[in-house]
């Protein structure tokens, strides 16, 4: 596996790649890898001759009040983890190889970005949206993998390669969760062991929306009752959003349909997690 830090010296490689006539796969990450990255990694390695993944904790994403100084990092952990896993190429560039002192450009995908995380999150997607399009100009035309765990975040990739004509294949990846159904996250690392156990009851309640709908509900305000009814049974829980919308246009919906994504963010002490559900499919195996 090659590890590089320069952003030219990837360009260089690739071009080599690209000469040869290989495929290319393109795995961004944050670090602090669990079997959700992985399993990115895996499908990448399945899909193409040469798979990239970068790590990269990306300040424009974070702003003044959240967890860019403490967010978790193990990099020795994580290079082990990327070759067990096939990666050929790990990019890790410092902030000062990605960005310069003064970052004056940014890209924002306007209406996706504001709802749902961009609420209390006003300027995180235009963060992303920026180092990912980034991340797509260094590397060029690849397959690039995203979990369907940063729902909103994939939909935003998405309209933002259709809007900006990359020559990029999305592909969104399922969730990957734990025995009780939580959905891993580097920030799961964040909870006491108690709190670790009140989180279960976040995909116990998205998996109470699939079975309100198998049952025969159609109207999304008593399936979102039922999501909010479980959570508040907790104390240790405080609700950010619930919200039942269109998948792609994440609108929120009246009646559920085939398109209907159901998301939801809450807080367990000082960590808030968020999570997501097809609620016509659930959640295997809870
Ligand atoms: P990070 O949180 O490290 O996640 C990297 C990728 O792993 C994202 O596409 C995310 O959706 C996926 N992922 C995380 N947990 C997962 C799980 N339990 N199952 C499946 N996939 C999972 O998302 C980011 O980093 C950043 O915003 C990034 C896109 C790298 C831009 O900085």
């Amino acid at each position: 596996m090659e590890l590089v830090t320069d952003p030219k010296e990837l360009q260089n490689y690739l071009d080599q790649v690209r000469a040869e006539g290989k495929s290319i796969g393109l795995v961004p990450t944050m670090g602090f890898l669990h079997q959700g990255h992985i399993s990115l990694i895996e499908r990448a390695v399945t899909e193409n001759d040469v798979v990239i993944t970068t790590i990269f904790v990306n300040p424009l994403q974070f702003s003044a009040n959240e967890d860019l100084s403490t967010y978790p990092r193990n990099i020795e952990k994580d290079t082990e983890l990327c070759l067990e896993a096939g990666t050929n190429l790990l990019f890790t560039p410092a902030v000062e190889e990605m960005f310069c002192d003064t970052v004056l450009t940014s890209i924002s995908v306007s209406n996706l970005s504001s709802v749902l995380e961009g609420v209390s999150r006003p300027t995180h997607f235009s963060g992303v949206a920026t180092v990912v399009s980034k991340l797509f100009n260094i590397v060029g035309p690849c397959r690039s993998y995203f979990g369907e765990k940063d729902w909103q975040q994939l939909q935003i990739i998405r309209k933002m390669v259709i809007d900006l004509s990359y020559r990029v294949e999305v592909i969104g990846c399922p969730i990957i969760r734990d025995h009780d159904g939580l959905a891993l996250s580097s920030r799961n690392i964040y909870l006491s062991s108690e709190e670790r156990k009140v989180a279960s009851i976040i995909p116990e309640a998205l998996q109470n929306a699939h079975k309100k709908i198998s049952s025969g509900e159609t109207q999304a305000q008593p399936i979102k009752e039922t999501i909010s009814e479980l959570i508040l049974s907790s104390s240790d829980i405080s609700v950010d959003y619930i919200e039942i919308v269109n998948g792609e246009s994440l609108e929120p919906v009246i009646a559920v349909d085939e398109e209907t994504r159901v998301l939801i963010a809450v807080r367990i002490g000082t960590t808030r997690l968020i999570d997501n559900i097809n609620p016509h499919v659930g959640i295997n195996p809870i």
